[in-house]
């Protein structure tokens, strides 16, 4: 495949539904505490995009996965299936949202915490943050697909934590995963140069142990191979102009 340029009214629906992703993490916040299953989550996050955002819920059905909603508790590194799991207090997750409204994909998680963080998570999960906000701000017509990678894993790597090989960020639009690969290591001014129009995801998954990872044998959950604890946030990104354009910001980034 190749990578998508995308006209003013392609970046249009890719903005709105950005703001669709973004606005069901929004909602499901509240509902992350103590008691409640990965799979109320996933349900609640459903009927939310089907009923309210008349839009779809991507990964329902999409090569096989069975929910429409990743949800990916303290040492899963992505993809958990919602389920029966109950979250306790001081478990660490993340959800992955991705809808698709009027054809186009928006894509984006974040961490939350049943009840209060362990120090450990909660530090891990803002050096997770910071990293991906490091890497999108490379991101400029002229820039490379490498200097995203390179300052990601700097950070990460700085903060004596590790940076997930296997899974990556990717191009974005009509198809849920397009088009570059978006690494979340490597060298500073190689790889792809990148143009005014594209669109793609920042989401580093970071671990607190080493980076290898295994994936269960029910085909989806991607673990850490040593359990050690790992977090990741994604957004979908415009790059611009003048730089770029985060089209999954929540209520709290906005303002
Ligand atoms: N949302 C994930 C990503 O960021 C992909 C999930 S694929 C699924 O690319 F099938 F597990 F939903
Ligand atoms: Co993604
Ligand atoms: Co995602």
């Amino acid at each position: 495949m190749t990578v998508t340029i995308k006209n003013e009214e392609q970046r249009d629906k890719m903005r709105v539904a950005g703001r669709l992703a973004s606005e069901v993490l929004d909602m499901i916040g509240d509902y992350v505490k103590p008691g409640v299953t990965t799979g109320e989550l996933d349900r609640i996050c459903h009927e939310y995009i089907t009923g309210v955002q008349n839009a779809v819920p991507a990964p329902l059905n999409y090569r096989g996965f069975p929910r429409s909603i990743c949800t990916s508790v303290n040492h899963v590194v992505c993809h958990g299936i919602p389920g029966d799991k109950t979250l306790k207090a001081g478990d660490a997750l993340n959800i992955d949202v991705t809808v698709i409204k009027d054809g186009f994909h928006g894509d984006t998680s974040r961490m939350f915490f049943a009840g209060k963080p362990t120090v450990q998570a909660q530090r891990l999960s803002q050096i997770a943050f910071e990293s991906m906000w490091l890497g999108i701000k490379e991101l400029a017509p002229g820039k490379h697909l490498g200097d995203v990678g390179a300052a990601v894993q700097k950070h990460v790597e700085k903060n004596r934590f590790s940076v997930v090989r296997e899974y990556c960020g990717h191009g974005i639009g009509e198809s849920f995963h397009e088009d570059p690969q978006v690494l979340h290591y490597g060298k500073a001014g190689t790889g792809m140069e990148l143009r005014e129009g594209m669109t793609l995801t920042v989401e580093p998954m970071v671990n607190a142990g080493k980076a290898n990872v295994k994936l269960l044998p029910d085909g989806w959950t991607v673990v850490t191979k040593d359990h050690s604890l790992s977090a990741q946030w994604e957004h979908t990104v415009l790059i611009t102009a003048g730089g770029y354009e985060v089209l999954t910001l929540g209520a709290n980034d906005r303002r």
